[in-house]
């Protein structure tokens, strides 16, 4: 195929707080990264996708075994998928994804956490590769005003203090799944490969290799449902939005 997908799970997902890696735990009864791998499958039938796991947990291998060789007597396409272990940062993650795909001239990069993202927004991000972006990111207006921070002027006042307040009307949140010429993005990471840890560290998403490369980063719409489950309120939400789309 001419396109995959990298679908991060590895992570451990601490701010969760349950006994589990993030991507097994159920949302509305379905582990996160069952959610996730269908969403994708279903939004991009023909690409490939590699799961990236956590090496010691079992269920979330045998889930994705169990996908890969399941029959789809009901029409749902089957998807093409591998499963490789991750690493101990997000963009070790993505390089251990990167070096398991096949020949695609394109690469989503995709959060686990991520698993109601609709349909559109996948389009929409192959769309503009195919228009000819080699780097594509979906964004939202953001609702709150951001601060940039620096260290407390008086230090008997225990607080961090404003240092700017970039204009909210230039400012987007971004999400995934983020798409990109594939070897673009493997030279992006070939660099940082390199780097020492410390500043290996402050890549914090797949765009900002991109930015450092001089490239253009286009942005698509994002959405909402998109949204990262990361903490128990963004889970309550998620469920939320199950159990609206299924009256
Ligand atoms: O931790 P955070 O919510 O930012 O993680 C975003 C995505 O990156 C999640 O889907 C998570 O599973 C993945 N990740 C990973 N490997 C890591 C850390 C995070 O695959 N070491």
């Amino acid at each position: 195929g001419r396109t995959a997908v990298v679908l991060v799970a590895a992570g451990s997902g601490t701010r969760l707080g349950r006994a589990m890696p993030k991507a097994a735990v159920p949302v509305a009864g379905v582990p996160m990264l069952e959610r996730a791998i269908a969403s994708v499958a279903a939004a991009l039938p023909e690409a490939q996708i590699v799961a990236v796991l956590p090496a010691g947990h079992a269920s979330l291998w045998q889930l994705c075994a169990s996908i890969a060789a399941a029959p789809h007597d009901d029409g749902a396409p089957r998807p093409h998928l591998v499963a490789v272990a991750g690493g101990a940062t997000r963009n070790d993650s993505v390089r251990a994804g990167l070096a398991a795909i096949g020949d695609a001239v394109h690469v989503l990069v995709h959060d686990a956490a991520r698993c109601l993202t609709p349909p559109e927004v996948f389009a929409a991000v192959a769309d503009a590769l195919a228009a000819g972006a080699r780097a594509v990111v979906p964004a939202l207006p953001v609702v709150d005003t951001i601060k940039a921070v620096r260290a407390a002027p008086d230090a008997s006042i225990a607080a961090e203090a404003v240092a700017s307040t970039p204009p909210r009307s230039g400012l987007r949140a971004v999400q995934t799944p983020q798409g990109f010429r594939r070897d673009v993005l493997v030279a992006a990471q070939r660099q940082v490969a390199a780097w020492p840890a410390a500043r290996a560290e402050t890549v914090t998403d797949d765009a900002l290799l991109m930015e450092m490369l001089g490239e253009d980063v286009y942005l698509v719409p994002g959405d909402e449902r998109a949204l990262k489950i990361t903490t128990e309120l963004d889970l309550m939400l998620a469920e939320a939005l199950i159990a609206a789309g299924e009256e």
